[in-house]
């Protein structure tokens, strides 16, 4: 039964070794912060911290991590810093994809406390908004780095977004 560090406990898990984390997370550990829009990696919606670093978890199979410290969107408990941020500049519109953001931009944020334009958009690429809060989003990102708002701030970059399925 493999053991994975979750949220600073380690947790015995049922599932087999290639069942992806998200299924895990959600289905097995009620977890259901971390939400699945595509299913293979290209959405954003999943996204978790292994070590700190943003992963796909529904691309990731739990054999490949080991003791990495998994931290999921219940892990950061609420009054995270950047959930506080998120909060005040109300960035959710339907929300779906917002756990994902917030995981994204708290890596961005350990490692780089006062990221550029440039370093927001590269660490935010990969997490897609159909609600397009893009805006909000780098507005947050900022208040909780302590950076000044520019005014009309430029926009996160659009990906493109992929064909995916939105379920609970
Ligand atoms: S659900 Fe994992 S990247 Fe889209
Ligand atoms: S808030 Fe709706 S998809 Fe991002």
């Amino acid at each position: 039964m493999p053991t994975l560090q979750i949220n600073g406990k380690p947790v015995n898990v049922a599932a087999a070794p290639d069942t992806p984390l998200l299924w895990v997370l959600r289905d097995e550990l009620g977890m259901t912060g971390s939400k699945y829009g595509c299913g293979v990696g290209q959405c954003g919606a999943c996204t978790v911290l292994a070590d700190g670093q943003p992963i796909r978890s529904c691309s990731t199979p739990i054999s490949v991590l080991g003791a990495a410290k998994i931290t999921t969107i219940e892990g950061l408990g609420g009054s995270h810093p950047v959930q506080v941020a998120w909060e005040k500049h109300d960035v959710p519109q339907c929300g779906y994809c917002q756990s994902g953001q917030i995981m994204s931009a708290v890596a961005l944020l350990a490692t780089k406390p006062k990221p550029s334009d440039d370093e927001i958009s590269g660490a935010m690429d990969g997490n897609i908004c159909r609600c397009g809060t893009y805006q909000r989003i780098r507005a947050a990102i900022k208040d909780a780095a302590g950076l000044p708002q520019v005014a009309g701030g430029a926009p996160l970059d659009v990906p493109a977004a992929p064909a995916a399925a939105a379920t609970n």
